[in-house]
């Protein structure tokens, strides 16, 4: 199978990285001179055009940037035939892809910032013109740099809100965890290095255990004890609420397309 990818910027470099058989990826970016660049550092086959890279591949794997995505796909509209298109760009659903492309095999992937390190959180679906053997390769590609999630649709816009999106809240969380060490004086780097082992820790602690969160924040506290101070603090302070508010804010801003 040869794939290829249209639009080589920060997420498509990293989905390649995670592709072991360099010799079966085609790229195409926005110039065949950094095409051609772009080739040389990843170890992948240029092409001459976008038009050049569909004929000459079975996947299409769009990574441009959402606003270009219409332009792109009008332009090798007539040359999709039933080769399946992968889009990864945020916003745009496969009713907009169909609407661009045709009635062709759609996935929708949406993979995260932390693709970048091979831990991407990633959401797909597909529509019903994709054969089962082509969703399977889609998703061991995808595989290759993190988790894969089948999610539906409808429930794309929440997966941005606890995924797509979460890395930035997950540092904000961080960077307000340390600054009270740095505060009694632990040096920077130190209070990062020990804030992010911790959360690391945790996040591992909750995969493994049969409790929920909400449950293991109980089992945490013991009663007169240091952690539930804390814990009536943030209580105290509504950080439900507004860790709520601001994933309903992201979730309403991708509804809004
Ligand atoms: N970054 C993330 O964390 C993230 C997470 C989930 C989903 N996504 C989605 O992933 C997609 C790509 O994001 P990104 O961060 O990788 O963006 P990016 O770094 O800006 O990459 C987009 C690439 O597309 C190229 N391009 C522009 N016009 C083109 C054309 N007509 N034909 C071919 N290539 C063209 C650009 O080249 P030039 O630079 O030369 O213009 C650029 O290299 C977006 O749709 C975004 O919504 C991103």
């Amino acid at each position: 199978m040869k794939i290829g990818f249209i639009g080589i910027g920060n997420m498509a470099s990293a989905i390649i990285e995670g592709i072991s058989d360099k010799k079966s990826v085609y790229i195409s970016s926005s110039t065949p001179e950094s095409t051609l660049e772009k080739a040389k550092t990843l170890g992948v086959n240029a092409t001459k055009s976008n038009r050049d890279l569909v004929e000459q591949v079975d996947i299409i794997i769009l990574c441009v940037k959402p606003e270009m995505l219409e332009s792109v796909s009008s332009e090798i509209k007539d040359l999709v035939g039933n080769k399946v298109c992968v889009s990864i760009a945020a916003k745009k659903t496969i009713k907009d892809l169909e609407n661009y492309l045709g009635l062709v095999p759609i996935i929708r992937v949406m993979p995260n910032l932390n693709a970048t390190i091979k831990q991407s959180t990633s959401a797909i679906t597909r529509n019903e013109r994709v054969t089962e053997e082509n969703y399977e390769l889609v998703k061991s590609i995808f595989s290759n740099v993190g988790e894969v999630f089948e999610v539906e649709e409808k429930l794309f816009s929440a997966f941005i809100g606890i995924a797509g999106s979460s890395p930035a809240f997950i540092f904000k969380f961080i960077d307000a965890l340390m600054n009270q060490a740095v505060e009694e004086g632990m040096d920077f780097n130190e209070a990062l290095a020990i804030t992010v082992s911790a959360v690391k820790g945790s996040a591992d602690f909750l995969q493994q255990s049969s409790n929920t969160a909400q449950e293991l924040v109980v089992k945490v506290c013991s009663p007169g004890g240091t952690t539930i101070e804390g814990v009536q603090s943030l209580d105290n302070n509504n950080f439900n609420e507004i860790v709520n508010e601001a994933v309903a804010a992201t979730i309403k801003k991708d509804k809004l397309g």
